[in-house]
């Protein structure tokens, strides 16, 4: 037979999945496991938005849209873009896509040619890596560290830099981290950009999950940056619609016009259903968004505390997103009910087989010292879930 698609056959499978088919596996078989797992909000889609959908389909809303999306979801978008962020775009710069996963695919197909790079700042979210090599480019990862709050520097980038580099991947509020970068902070990447005649795929979706300080678009600096930066985002985490699927982007009318081409040919449009609730979703009432911020603000304040009082583990404080990354690295080397813990894969996996734990291990976000708790999951289990965490360190 003839071989498979080399390029495609060399995608990694995800590392996280081995972890999370062995909880669930557990939890059919009755087991209490508690899983910090979750990269969704743990609340359901708000009423108006669920409303709206329900509506669309008794009106028989039923047919294709612009492949590229509703023009009443695109303008909403925009009205967004421009309150929220200070942007201004037309409906021909935004694609509406199926999540914003499907968003940095479509950008990332839309960038690159062969042997392009594009610099990832690490811990990174997991699918950034694979999704540049399926655009037939490089990744290339400048690791940040916990000491320089995961962010990463213009002399960092300098040193990653040569005439390959094509563009950089931000994720402002960050997963896994949870580092939000400041104003000034993006400011001087945004300047090194332009400068060095970069593109800027700025990933936004935690946007509206911010503890700490406030949201600032790299693109709103100047039209310099705002023409090199590719703005993703979506409605996944701010309203809890993780499944509609819809995720957009804002971007030169050039770009545009081909991730819209791009897409037109390989999903059509996104789900009309889902784009009509989207619309709701923007121009409704955003009452949700904070009750749901501030039960993960509080969830975060109990989880890092609790870390705290933890022995020979760490973690720096996240200002966004529900994740927290924890430096586990200290265990390494030690041993528990046979298992030798030597890595975030072995210790995750301990942890599970011990106490009926999941974490994902950092090795996913290219950084081995951690596991990564989510804190979209109830206080209640947070705290149990902690609470293990603590007996299983104090058998190690
Ligand atoms: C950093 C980041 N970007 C993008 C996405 C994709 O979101 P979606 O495709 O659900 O819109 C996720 C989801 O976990 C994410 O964590």
């Amino acid at each position: 037979m003839k071989s498979l698609s080399k390029k495609n056959s060399a995608i990694a499978a995800s590392i996280t999945l081995a972890i999370t088919a062995k909880a669930k596996a557990l939890k059919a078989e009755g087991v209490d496991v508690i899983s910090f797992g979750a990269g969704e909000p743990d609340f359901n889609t708000p009423k108006n938005i669920r409303d709206a959908a329900i509506e669309r389909i008794n009106a028989g809303g039923n047919g294709y849209t612009a492949a590229s999306g509703l023009v009443a979801l695109k303008e909403a978008i925009c009205e967004k873009l421009k309150k929220d962020n200070n942007l201004e775009y037309k409906e021909e710069n935004i694609v509406v896509s199926n999540g914003a996963k499907h968003s940095l695919n479509n950008v990332l197909l839309a960038l690159c040619n062969p042997g392009d790079e594009v610099i990832i700042p690490g811990p990174y979210w997991v699918s950034y890596y694979e999704l540049v090599k399926l655009a037939d480019a490089t990744p290339v990862v400048v690791m940040t560290d916990a000491s320089a709050d995961f962010k990463v520097t213009v002399s960092d980038l300098e040193a990653a830099l040569n005439e390959r580099t094509k563009a950089i991947i931000l994720n402002s509020p960050n997963n896994p981290t949870g580092t939000v970068y400041t104003a000034e902070e993006l400011k001087v990447l945004a300047d090194f950009i332009v400068a060095k005649d970069l593109y800027v795929i700025s990933d936004e979706i935690y946007e509206k999950l911010l503890y700490e300080g406030e949201h600032v678009s790299i693109a709103s600096f100047s039209e310099a940056i705002k023409e090199r930066t590719i703005v993703v985002n979506g409605l996944s985490k701010a309203y809890a619609m993780t499944g509609w699927r819809i995720g957009y982007t804002a971007s030169t009318t050039a770009i545009a016009k081909i991730m819209s081409n791009v897409q037109s040919h390989a999903t059509s449009n996104p789900n009309t259903i889902a784009q009509y609730a989207g619309i709701e979703a923007l121009q409704g009432s955003q009452e949700t968004i904070e009750t749901m911020r501030l039960a993960f603000d509080e969830r975060r304040n109990y989880m890092v505390d609790k870390i705290d009082s933890l022995p020979n583990v760490s973690c720096v404080t996240p200002k966004g997103a529900f994740y927290v990354m924890l430096d586990v690295s200290a265990y390494y080397g030690k041993e528990i009910d046979g298992i030798r813990i030597t890595d975030s894969l072995s210790f995750a996996e301990a942890l599970l087989e011990v106490e009926k734990v999941a974490v994902i291990p950092g090795i996913a976000f290219g950084a081995d010292q951690y596991v990564r708790l989510s804190y979209a999951t109830s206080l209640a289990l947070i705290q149990g879930g902690l609470d293990r965490i603590e007996t299983f360190l104090s058998k190690l």
